[in-house]
């Protein structure tokens, strides 16, 4: 099973190289030395992630070609858009964005007015008609591992908070990278995630440790692991991690600062900033529903995500869950998450948007809609299922029952039955 289609180098810009599978062009961060023009490759997030033997690279593609076209058939029918269904103010904004033109405020806000289910249904559909215009029928498929449920933290909101009484596990060091070396080798993952809560027990020099041996399988490494120092970062930057999943949870900062004891938001944003000019490949985002949410801050997580610059957009709703401060608190509903799906999608083409776990336990279809509502990418979760039960962050997580091999496969039919391919190769398309 092969999670990224090879692409060709064809040209190399410093730092930056334009790599090519099947006519789309995509630009990757190089920063390699060893490889050179006409060389085949694997790039994830758009990173490269190894070379690969022309022979290899031949026989993969060839595998791929027929069913690639076949997909983006099927995907470009799927994303065909019925205008006659929506009102004129909404058809203006629509416009607008068919124009690839940036939205105003109160325009964002007309989209969030929009309730009528046939209105609805335009919305997500011309969501993911800029989806597929920007990304074709790519789709980045992470896989994540869970590796530690110690946190030092007491986010209201979350069910490992320290002061939540859970059995807590950590992995051996060994544990973690051989989880790895399966996803890699067997399963044919190109990116993980290394996510933990934030449990100092793992200290710069283990982390380092973690992601030389992990990057050295040939994977692209995220690290997932908190309010480390820049000094960390950096030792992780040089130890082969290239992306950071960090969200900011919320861009109202009195929210930030009462749900988070203890941390403060102004620091998280500057650690964010700091993580992309090292040049990390950054997903972040937010949660939606935390207590006291209004439109606007619905709106300002938007637009800060955008302006943070990530890969990819990671944004889930809120599940209270018990045990926890916020386990009264009222959950989101499906059709608040898809909106701000497509209105994050219309605002900005070119990133990843991730459907997350949280969209995926509110129900069975959720998964699907979101992909159909603007989202390309999601993640497979790889922790064995004794510690991903642990791993409770929130009450009934989708998947916590799932074997790894299961997991892959219905990811690999809902993106067979929606036209998408598992390509995850560039940042930008038509370069
Ligand atoms: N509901 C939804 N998301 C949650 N997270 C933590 N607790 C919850 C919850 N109850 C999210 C946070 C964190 C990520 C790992 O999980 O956004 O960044
Ligand atoms: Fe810890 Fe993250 Fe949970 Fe906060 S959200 S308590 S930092 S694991």
């Amino acid at each position: 099973m092969c999670y990224a289609i090879p692409a060709k180098l064809v040209e190399i810009d410093g730092r930056y190289g334009i790599v090519d599978y099947f006519g789309e062009r995509r630009k990757i961060l190089l920063d390699e030395d060893e490889v050179a023009i006409g060389d085949y490759l694997f790039a994830q997030g758009g990173v490269f992630v190894k070379k690969i033997p022309d022979e290899e690279a031949e026989e993969i593609l060839d595998t791929w070609k027929d069913i690639f076209f076949e997909l983006k058939k099927v995907d470009q029918s799927l994303s065909k858009i019925d205008k006659d269904k929506v009102s004129e103010n909404v058809l203006a904004v629509l416009q607008k964005v068919n124009h690839r033109k940036s939205l105003k405020l109160e325009e964002l806000k007309t989209l969030f007015s929009m309730k009528d289910p046939k209105e609805l249904s335009v919305l997500y559909e011309v969501a993911n008609h800029v989806r597929e215009r920007s990304h074709g029928n790519a789709c980045c498929v992470h896989g994540i591992i869970e590796f530690s449920n110690y946190c030092n933290n007491n986010c209201h909101y979350c069910g490992i908070r320290k002061d939540r009484d859970i059995p807590r596990f950590r992995m051996s060091e060994d544990e973690i990278v051989a989880i790895a070396k399966e996803a890699v080798d067997v399963h044919g993952f190109k990116a993980l995630v290394l996510q933990s809560g934030e449990d100092f027990h793992f200290d710069t020099d283990a982390l380092i440790r973690i992601v030389t041996r992990v990057r050295a399988l040939g994977t692209l490494v995220f690290v997932s692991v908190g309010m480390r120092s820049r000094e960390t970062y950096e030792k992780l930057w040089k130890a082969g991690a290239r992306g950071v999943l960090m969200r900011f949870e919320s861009s109202n900062e009195e929210c930030f600062n009462t749900l988070r004891p203890g941390t403060s938001f102004r620091a998280r944003i500057a650690l964010l900033e700091e993580l992309r000019k090292m040049g990390y490949v950054i997903a972040t985002g937010f949660i939606l529903g935390l207590p006291g949410e209004t439109l606007d801050d619905v709106i300002n997580n938007i637009l800060l995500t955008k302006q943070l610059g990530p890969d990819m957009y990671s944004f889930g709703p809120l599940i209270p869950t018990k045990g926890t401060p916020l386990e009264n608190e009222k959950m989101p509903t499906v059709e608040d998450v898809l909106k701000v799906t497509a209105v994050a999608r219309l605002n900005d083409a070119n990133a990843n948007i991730l459907v997350t776990t949280a969209l995926e336990t509110m129900s069975k279809e959720a998964r699907k809609e979101g992909m159909m509502a603007g989202a390309n990418s999601m993640m497979i979760n790889l922790t064995p299922s004794g510690c991903k039960a642990m791993y409770s962050i929130y009450d009934d997580r989708a998947g916590v029952e799932d074997e790894v091999s299961s997991a892959i496969g219905e990811a690999v039919d809902l993106l067979t039955s929606l036209g998408r391919a598992p390509t995850d190769i560039g940042i930008a398309r038509g370069v």
